[in-house]
């Protein structure tokens, strides 16, 4: 079999041959995902530092290992790694290129993740979920799994469902209605935390965001274990609705399990729809942020990238719960858009938070209301 070495961060690794990538390959490797090992090797080592002891890792879906070898190579603080996949080809390339970079703090493991998050009840401080498509059936292992202080990460990459193009599998996979919006990836993200939120509650822990995003095809997250009933309970006030109107753009949230919500729009009387349960609270942890700022290697390939993404996240770490489209906007006002960079100096002067988004080119979040926005861009037109 012919093999392909790729190097990322300070690993090199081998796989075998692929015509694409594909839950088809032989060993699963995606390289469009470069940005999010980074990233997520960034997230542990803030983690680490915080905790203030050696970490345990489990990489649960470890495909050809590299996300586990670059957790071991690249982290300090880290008493071992546990690299499992359920394909015994990928077991044994993650076992060849374990060897070949020259780890030791490292193992490997070949049974369904179930079943390993289950039997490892209590051994580990991360867990990594980077399954194909939705991690739904992995999320309640990972609840019996991990202790207070733990951190789990989480990517989807179903984001047809949870973004809301249909809304069938969101509701089969997450007990959640999706909203087809402007800020659908956003909502996608808040779907996914409510998801992981409720179902940690069960066993009277609770989850809190520290760094989120939307990338490419792919939503992340990274959440804190914390455990305690009346905590829990507090926590799950962070869950709630999203009623949107599509004529006027107008937007609101909704807090509680089965609060009332209004089927008719506040400001222009059209119709709302909503979407939820979802988390209502924060996404983007501005201290984790900062943190991970400081921590960023500049040798990495996708520094450039990385460090933009950084940057806008933090700043809209201090915003709202969604944001709105300066394009969208335009096309209800039937005007031409003014640079977005005008309206946001312009919300600014007016005494009201906005920021740009990572989520949208032309994304603002802002806590003004849709028709002060329309003034505003109005007012620059004129
Ligand atoms: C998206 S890939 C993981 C990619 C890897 N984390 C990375 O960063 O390159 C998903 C992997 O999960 C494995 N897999 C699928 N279902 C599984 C299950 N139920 N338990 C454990 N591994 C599974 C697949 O063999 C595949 O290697
Ligand atoms: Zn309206």
């Amino acid at each position: 079999m012919n093999n392909i070495t790729v190097d990322e961060g300070l690993v090199r690794i081998e796989i075998p041959v692929f015509d694409k990538v594909s839950a088809k390959a032989p060993v699963f490797y995606n390289p469009v995902m470069e940005l999010n090992r980074d990233l997520s090797v960034t997230v542990l080592q803030v983690y680490q530092e915080k905790l203030g002891r050696d970490i345990r890792i489990c990489d649960a879906f470890g495909g050809s290992g590299i996300r586990g070898i670059r957790y071991s190579k690249e982290l300090t603080g880290v008493e071992c790694v546990v690299v499992n996949d359920l394909n015994p080809l990928a077991v044994e390339f993650t076992n060849d290129n374990i060897r070949k970079n020259g780890v030791e703090n490292i193992r490997t493991s070949k049974e369904d993740a179930n079943i390993i998050l289950r039997k490892c009840r209590g051994k580990f401080d991360v867990v990594d979920i980077d399954p194909f498509g939705t991690p739904a059936p992995f999320i309640e292992s990972a609840a019996t799994t991990l202790r207070s202080g733990g951190l789990l990460c989480v990517t989807a990459t179903d984001t047809s469902a949870l973004c809301g193009t249909y809304k069938e599998p969101c509701i089969r996979k997450y007990g959640a209605m999706p909203l087809k919006t402007e800020y659908c990836h956003e909502n996608g993200l808040r779907i996914l935390a409510g998801f992981i939120s409720r179902t940690f509650a069960k066993y009277k822990k609770y989850t809190t965001p520290v760094f989120s995003h939307s990338t490419e095809h792919y939503l992340r997250i990274y959440l804190e274990v914390g455990k305690g009933a009346k905590k829990t309970d507090d926590s799950l006030k962070n869950i709630g609705y999203i009623a949107h109107c599509s004529k006027c753009l107008h937007r609101m949230t909704i807090p509680g399990i089965a609060p009332y919500i209004p089927s008719e729009c506040p400001n222009c009387n059209g119709y709302l729809k909503v979407g939820g349960p979802l988390w209502l609270g924060k996404l983007l942890d501005s201290d984790y942020i900062k943190r991970m700022l400081h921590l960023l290697p500049s040798n990495i390939n996708t520094y450039n990238k990385v460090l933009k993404l950084l940057e806008r996240c933090y700043k809209e770490s201090f915003g709202p719960a969604t944001f709105y489209d300066l394009h969208k906007i335009c096309k209800v006002l039937k005007t031409r858009s003014p640079p977005i960079t005008d309206v946001l100096e312009k919300l600014k002067e007016d005494g009201y938070f906005a920021s740009r988004t990572h989520i949208k080119p032309t994304g603002i979040k802002t806590n003004a209301t849709v028709e002060t926005i329309k003034e505003s861009i109005l007012s620059l037109l004129e």
